[in-house]
């Protein structure tokens, strides 16, 4: 069976885990508990094809953004996270997507996922679908407004991911 590394990134608090745990465990996160770094597997069905997914659910606290170097050389694919009642969280996520192609050797072609996260929160939305729509068509992302409250597009961002990665 195929192995697909994925790692997601994004800034502290955005829901990272949140989103990587409802995923893997199918269970929502309700306390912050900021990572460090986790590791998750998880084996899906994408397609008819079975998939080994070995998921890194990194830190977004200032202090652990040297790991980050080291996690995109070792990642195949990537979830760039932002929070959509976060504006400054999109603006993080532009700058990963940058160090990853700087990292990547210029590769426009690395398998990269944009999830906005934190949909359920209606009254908190600071960025509009519409700017992350356009923001992630030109960077080629597929884009997901997800929740991992009310387990929304969470499955389908993941999915897509592996998608992508299979094609390569
Ligand atoms: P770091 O590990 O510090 O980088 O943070 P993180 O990106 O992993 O954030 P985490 O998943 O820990 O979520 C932070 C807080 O936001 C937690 O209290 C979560 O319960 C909450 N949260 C995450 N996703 C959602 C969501 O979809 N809806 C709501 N309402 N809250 C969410
Ligand atoms: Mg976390």
């Amino acid at each position: 069976m195929r192995d697909f590394n994925i790692v997601v990134l994004g800034a502290g608090g955005v829901g990272k885990s949140a989103l990587t745990v409802r995923f893997c465990q199918d269970v929502f996160l309700e306390t912050y508990d900021p990572t460090i770094e986790e590791n998750y597997r998880k084996v899906i069905q994408v397609d008819g094809t079975p998939a080994r997914l070995e998921i890194l659910d990194t830190a977004g606290a200032e202090q652990f953004k040297g790991l980050n170097e080291g996690y995109i050389k070792a990642g195949r694919g990537f979830i760039l996270v932002y929070s959509l009642t976060q504006e400054a969280s999109l603006r993080e996520i532009d700058m990963l997507r940058q160090q990853i192609y700087a990292i990547k050797g210029g590769d426009t072609n690395v398998p990269i996922v944009v999830a906005g996260t934190k949909m359920d929160l209606v009254n908190e939305r600071e960025v509009s679908n519409d700017t992350a729509q356009t923001l992630s068509s030109r960077w080629h992302a597929p884009f997901y407004e997800t929740s991992a409250k009310r387990n929304w597009h969470v499955t389908e961002t993941f999915e897509d991911l592996v998608r992508q990665m299979l094609a390569k």
